[in-house]
């Protein structure tokens, strides 16, 4: 460094821990050196975040959250929403990298869970990284959906408006809160532009305030790895562990590759299907919302279908109270549930690598479960359908609420001293 430029770093640090933050978190933060492809998607999602943001604020310079119709007939929300495909240099762009963005947010996001369930990421000192990754997955939810509304196409509409009803199963409360959220008695201008305040900044607060936190917990206990082996507990002379290897430049560089990968496929989508063949923009939503018209089938975004399945798999009226209401306790359920699991996984090894058979074979049916789930939600419901739904949501919460029992049953592999790495 030149003596001017070190002058300036050095006015800054007396004023700022501009130097001090940049060891503690980067160049000196000291990371497994086993990681392996699943590392990626925790940077991912933070470079989708940023996409989500950026592509956010251009559209929303052109977007108008107005239900009343134009002249010509056509909602004002939906009509502003054409003109930036239509007419706004590069509007279409900028359109699709946020609503593929969506989905591709989705796509990270699970990939990010799934690791933290191979590689026992959950367990003791993790506990809070996976509780304020499980209200960042709860928050993307809430952003997805009121995103969702904003086009007000038929299934921006029509979507909404079975959301919402969902809420009036509630006893007591239900009718008042579903109230509350459209602002109205039916999907009107009110909520849409109540969704809009939320999509844009409060629900983007929280998820940015919940991705700190997460990352300053991931930072004071330190990451797992593909072994599930604590590093800390091997140091050299200086403090240093034994298995770590600085952040910066050895994974800044190894998540750059990540990120090109990444942009391969994403852009394939962007540019060459980024309807996602109906998934990830659903043809319905290319039909202005009429509240006079219900689309034949009403199906949730890819996304959502697997929790909307389990919803949907609850038939059955209890203690006196509608089917329905128990449908809503399902699905809120099978997402709260997902942060117990520090709690629930007894097993004497975290990483999936030392796990025995049963753990394994529990695992593979799960994932099977959820895979056939999230299909089904798409789907119009038969007789059979909901079956194999029942029988999937079964498997669902056996998966999470069995595991004390046969996480401890399995037959754990001893864990190595120090991580594996070749
Ligand atoms: C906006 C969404 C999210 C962002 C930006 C994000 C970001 C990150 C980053 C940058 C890391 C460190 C790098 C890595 O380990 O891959 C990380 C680690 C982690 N995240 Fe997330 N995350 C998000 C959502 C979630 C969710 C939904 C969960 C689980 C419910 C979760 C659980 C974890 C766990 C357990 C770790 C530690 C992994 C380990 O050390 O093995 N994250 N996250």
């Amino acid at each position: 460094m030149t003596t001017k430029s070190q002058e300036l770093l050095n006015w800054i640090d007396e004023r700022f821990p501009l130097t001090s933050t940049w060891k503690a978190h980067l160049s000196e933060y000291y990371a497994p050196k086993n990681f392996n492809f699943w590392y990626f998607f925790g940077s991912l999602a933070l470079l989708v975040l940023v996409l989500q943001i950026v592509t956010g604020i251009f559209l929303v310079m052109h977007y108008k959250p107005d239900a009343s119709l134009n002249a010509s007939g056509i909602p004002v929300a939906f009509a502003s929403v054409e003109y930036i495909m239509r007419e706004v240099p590069g509007g279409w762009l900028i359109r699709y990298l946020h609503s593929t963005g969506a989905s591709a947010f989705f796509v990270v996001v699970y990939l990010h869970m799934f690791r933290g369930l191979l590689y026992g990421s959950y367990r003791k000192p993790r506990e809070l990284i996976w509780i304020f990754g499980t209200l960042i997955f709860l928050a993307l939810m809430a952003e997805a959906f009121m995103g969702y509304l904003l086009p007000w196409g038929q299934m921006s509409f029509w979507g909404a408006q079975v959301i919402v009803n969902l809420f009036s199963a509630i006893p007591v409360i239900g009718p008042d809160l579903s109230l509350v959220i459209r602002g109205d008695f039916v999907v009107s201008d009110a909520t849409l532009n109540r969704f809009f305040s939320f999509h844009v900044i409060a629900v983007p607060l929280v998820l940015i305030g919940l991705v700190l936190a997460h990352i300053v917990a991931l930072h004071e206990v330190g990451s797992n790895n593909p072994d599930g082996v604590e590093i800390k507990k091997k140091k050299d002379a200086n403090g240093i562990p034994l298995d770590g290897i600085p952040f910066h430049p050895y994974y800044s560089v190894k998540d750059i590759v990540g990120v090109v990968g990444f942009l391969i496929f994403f852009s394939a989508i962007v540019f060459f299907a980024p309807e996602g063949g109906g998934y990830f923009l659903e043809y319905n939503n290319f039909i202005p919302a009429d509240p006079l018209k219900t689309p034949l089938h009403i199906a949730p975004v890819w996304y959502f279908t697997p929790f909307y399945s389990v919803l949907r798999a609850i038939t059955y009226p209890l203690f006196g109270i509608d089917a329905k209401f128990w449908g809503v306790v399902g699905m809120g359920a099978s997402v709260v549930v997902i942060a117990f699991l520090p709690w629930l996984d007894r097993s004497p090894v975290k990483s999936i690598r030392y796990k025995g058979g049963l753990f394994k074979a529990i695992l593979a049916v799960f994932i099977v479960a959820f895979f056939i789930l999230g299909y089904l939600g798409v789907l119009p419901p038969t007789p059979g359908r909901t079956l194999v739904a029942q029988i999937c949501s079964v498997i669902y919460f056996g998966f999470f609420l069995a595991m004390p029992w046969y996480s401890k049953l399995d037959k754990c592999k001893p864990e190595p001293e120090r991580v594996t790495f070749k």
